[in-house]
């Protein structure tokens, strides 16, 4: 099969213009793609492997469009990028069944997609800004920047105090999902002018297995409530501590 690329060009959004009308074709066989650090070669094989979008141009292997089929291409390309971690003690079967698992999850799940930047913020609510942060220090100490997916739960399961260490494993380790509304709100002028809104909600705590399955586990969680004003201005929030499932909760 040949690999086709034809005026690919990428400007990554800080300006950088990473590729510029590259194009060259490529026959069977084993290739070195060799230049100075930064001359795009990183950004061409994440292009050709379809973890990056590419601005101009096209990539035909075969007559597989890689920029479109993505799908196709994922089913016959294998990619070890330069930065990549693996857990120590664990077998190589081991690793790409974990992979595999993750990658369905994935699929599955595109809500998990976020959740890493969701995850953290909740966390860091809960524990505070200067745990996160001491967490995050040793972590680049340690392994500068490119540290193991694994050492940042430990180091942030490290720091958290044993009343929120149930918040890790749904954070970072199960795929754990809420589904939570709100039933009815209402609103009362106080005195001072301020207003009171009393908000009936019901909350619901549900984990999903490694083959999709759902079910609900007990609440004892942390829930953010908040009213919000004309063009969806926010007036006030509150956390609240959510005990059990299915149950309605006011909130004041
Ligand atoms: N995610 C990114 N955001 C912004 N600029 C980037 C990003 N990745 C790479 N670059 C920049 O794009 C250029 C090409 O980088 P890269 O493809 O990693 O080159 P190489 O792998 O050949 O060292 C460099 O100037 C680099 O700083
Ligand atoms: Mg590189």
């Amino acid at each position: 099969m040949e690999l086709r690329i034809a005026g690919l060009s990428k400007t990554y959004e800080n300006g950088v213009k990473a590729l510029d009308d590259v194009s060259l074709t490529i026959g069977p066989g084993l290739y070195g793609l060799l230049g100075p650090n930064g001359a795009g070669k990183s950004t061409l094989m994440r292009i050709l492997a379809t973890l990056l979008d590419a601005d101009e141009g096209s990539a035909f292997l075969g007559d597989i469009d890689m920029l479109r089929s993505k799908l196709e291409v994922r089913r016959l390309l294998g990619y070890l990028p330069q930065e990549f971690g693996v857990y120590p003690r664990i077998s190589a079967a081991g690793m790409l069944d974990h992979i595999a698992i993750l990658s369905v999850r994935n699929e599955q799940f595109h809500i998990r997609y976020n959740k890493g930047g969701m995850a953290l913020y909740e966390l860091r609510q809960m524990i505070g800004e200067d745990a996160m942060n001491r967490a995050l220090r040793r972590l680049l100490s340690q392994y500068g920047y490119a540290p193991p997916p694994y050492a940042l739960v430990g180091a942030l399961r490290d720091e958290t105090p044993e009343q929120y260490r149930c918040l890790i494993g749904d954070l970072f380790e199960d795929i754990t999902l809420f589904n939570n509304h709100m039933q009815s709100a209402q609103a009362r002028r106080l005195a001072d002018g301020k207003y009171e809104v009393t908000v009936k909600c019901q909350f619901q705590k549900l984990k999903t297995d490694n083959d999709g399955r759902q079910s609900e586990v007990p609440l004892d969680d942390w829930v953010e409530v908040g009213a919000f004003g004309k063009a969806g201005k926010l007036l006030h929030r509150k956390r609240v501590h959510v005990a059990s499932p299915g149950n309605e909760t006011k909130v004041s």
